[in-house]
């Protein structure tokens, strides 16, 4: 079982093979993901909501993913890990290198930053010192104020080209994967048709060239209602183990998500 690295996920993106990613936020249930086979485990500041109870991902510190990306590396063999750096902790770019120097410290192979022309420099100076870098796109929730809400993004043409031209800057300026956050599928669709680096979408329509979830809202257990473009696979499968496996499964058989879990133009 070979690890997998950043070099294996663009394989798979040429390949036309989907890639599986869940987050983890402690060792047991990232070594649970890693045995299903996911290929990319994300300590998400997500962490903020579903571990530490907070209606965001504002109060998140960097020292609390430093904590949560050390205990999530002891559980994983396999997969890459990602961390996500926090808000307002990659302002510019002496501060991402500091942080981001932090996280890999604690075990991430990459970290991940939100935004488009904001974070610009912030991607460069990380991957100029030899840290890869995950951008992510649309639905941003650490700017959920600015955004007036948990709302789709890239809607209507001048957003959808601005989203478009983004991610090419993002990959232009060093990073190497994007997530795309709540955005229509069409958009999604061209977003990874157009830049080289591998897409992983969440509501984001079938397109993108892998999948992420919230282990916690993919299990049923996240307080408050489903989002739409989440699905709990635990109803059918008896254990977390299998609802994991059927999670991977139908990520690389094209099954999730399916209409219901994705967003028009
Ligand atoms: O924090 C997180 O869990 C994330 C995913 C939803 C992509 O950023």
């Amino acid at each position: 079982m070979s690890q997998i690295t950043i070099t294996k996920l663009q394989q798979l993106k040429s390949a036309g093979e989907k890639i599986a990613v869940l987050t983890a936020y402690d060792a047991s249930i990232a070594a649970l993901a890693d045995d299903a086979g996911m290929e990319v485990i994300l300590v998400g500041d997500s962490l903020g909501m579903v571990v530490q109870g907070h209606d965001s991902t504002l109060p998140v510190t960097t020292e609390q993913m430093a904590y949560h990306t050390s205990c999530v590396a002891r559980g994983v063999v396999r997969a890459l890990l990602i961390a996500d750096l926090p808000f307002m902790t990659y302002a510019d770019r002496s501060q991402a290198v500091a942080s981001a120097k932090l996280l890999m410290q604690a075990g991430a192979q990459m970290v991940k930053l939100e935004g488009g022309d904001v974070v610009l420099d912030a991607v460069s100076a990380i991957s100029d010192q030899g840290a890869p870098v995950c951008a992510h796109l649309g639905l941003t929730p650490q700017s959920v104020h600015r955004l007036g809400g948990y709302r789709v993004q890239g809607r209507g043409a001048q957003a959808a080209d601005e989203l478009l031209q983004q991610a090419t800057r993002l990959q232009d300026a060093g990073a190497q994967l994007l997530v795309l956050e709540c955005i229509p599928t069409e958009l999604a669709q061209q977003i990874t048709a157009t830049v080289n680096i591998p897409v992983i979408g969440i509501g984001a329509g079938i397109h993108c060239d892998g999948q992420v979830l919230v282990c916690y809202d993919m299990l049923g257990i996240s307080k408050g209602k489903r989002p739409k473009f989440s699905k709990n696979f635990l109803t059918e499968n008896n254990s977390v183990a299998a609802a994991m496996s059927a999670y991977v499964q139908a990520v690389k058989e094209h099954t999730f998500p399916a209409d219901e879990h994705s967003f028009d133009s």
